[in-house]
């Protein structure tokens, strides 16, 4: 670990097969930011559970989920790859932090109140309280920085807080995290539903594109998004779910939003919904290809997450150490 570099920390739950909202928030951005800082990136299955889970399907989705990192070009040789619950300095600081986190504070998170409404038969604590342990996730590794989609904006800003008041309340520990968020693709839509985000646990198929959809699913879905009856390819917020595929497509094909608008010009949304699918298709089968083979190499995969968590959990434990000589817990005798 490159001592002089900015620290970044960010993870994605295996709780379903991870979508190119996944994607273009948060892993097209990891994998730009892995050369310039010391990223450590985590398959976050404890925040997972919070959601009821198929214990068999959570832990190949947590090995996929390592994998599609790597097919997205996170290289384990340069960042510090690993699955969260196998650094229990997590659910160690995690504890210490919530008794710096306030009811309040929980009770505002829009996360919180979407899915208790989504979940409704199944309000835990670790739904409340996951914003805690996020805190903690971010805070162990003292990150600078942190990528993320924007609707994960408000439990960063919580981070923020928990940090200072700890700071504050002790003596300077941590480090205070800032969210990084990308302009483009900082929020995609659901391919059914453009006034909705794209989630990766959507019932509905067609509302998302999995990263490992094959071409013919990728334009299949994409023919079926819900647009707007005005046939224009024009950019215009008021119009999201136009709105949503021109992002889409600006992302896999590199074109600004002017050149998209030239480009379809006396054109239906036909010709643009299968430029879209075509464009992002071609992306995705390079990464599509790459996980086919990482998948099969479980001692591979196994090796890397070894690695990973031996080197998560030197950095953790000094930090989760500190902390526990500040609050004034008496250390072990070993
Ligand atoms: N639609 C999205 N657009 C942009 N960024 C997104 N992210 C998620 N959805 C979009 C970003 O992806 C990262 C990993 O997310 P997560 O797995 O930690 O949880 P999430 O935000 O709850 O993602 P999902 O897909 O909606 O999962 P489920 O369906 O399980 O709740 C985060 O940085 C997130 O911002």
């Amino acid at each position: 670990m490159e001592e002089n570099k900015k620290i970044i920390f960010s993870g994605a739950q295996p709780s379903g097969k991870l979508s190119i909202g996944n994607y273009i928030g948060a892993l097209k951005n990891w994998v730009d930011l892995q050369d310039e800082y010391n990223c450590f990136y985590c398959v976050v299955d404890m925040h997972a559970i919070t959601v009821k889970q198929d214990p068999a399907e959570l832990r190949r989705r947590t090995l996929e989920t390592l994998a599609i990192y790597m097919a997205c070009g996170i290289d384990p040789e340069k960042v510090t790859l690993f699955v969260q619950s196998h650094v229990p300095a997590h659910a160690e600081l995690s504890w210490v932090l919530g008794c710096s986190t306030m009811f309040g504070e929980l009770s505002r998170m829009t996360q919180f109140k979407d899915k208790s409404k989504k979940y409704s038969q199944n309000i835990n604590a670790g739904l409340f309280t996951y914003p805690v342990l996020m805190a903690a996730d971010i805070l162990l590794y003292n990150a600078d920085l942190v990528p993320v989609g924007i609707d994960q904006k408000q439990h960063i800003e919580l981070a923020r807080n928990i940090a200072e008041r700890f700071n504050g309340q002790y003596s300077p520990t941590f480090t205070v995290p800032e969210p990084y968020i990308t302009k483009a693709g900082a929020k995609i839509m659901s391919l059914a539903d453009p006034t909705k985000k794209m989630s990766k646990s959507d019932p509905n198929p067609n509302a998302n594109i999995n990263l490992l959809d094959t071409k013919d699913e990728i334009i299949k879905k994409f023919k079926k998004a819900v647009t707007d009856s005005d046939a224009l390819v024009k950019y215009d917020v008021d119009r999201p779910g136009i709105a949503n595929l021109m992002t889409i497509y600006s992302v896999f094909s590199g074109k600004t939003f002017d050149e998209i608008e030239r480009e379809f010009e006396g054109k239906g949304y036909g010709d643009f919904k299968l430029a879209v699918g075509e464009a992002c298709a071609d992306s995705l089968s390079v990464i599509r290809d790459r996980f086919d083979a990482l998948i099969k190499d479980k001692a591979y995969l196994e090796s890397v997450m070894k690695e990973g968590s031996e080197k998560a959990a030197r950095v953790a434990y000094k930090t989760l150490s500190k902390v526990y000589r500040k609050v004034g817990f008496v250390p072990p005798v070993r």
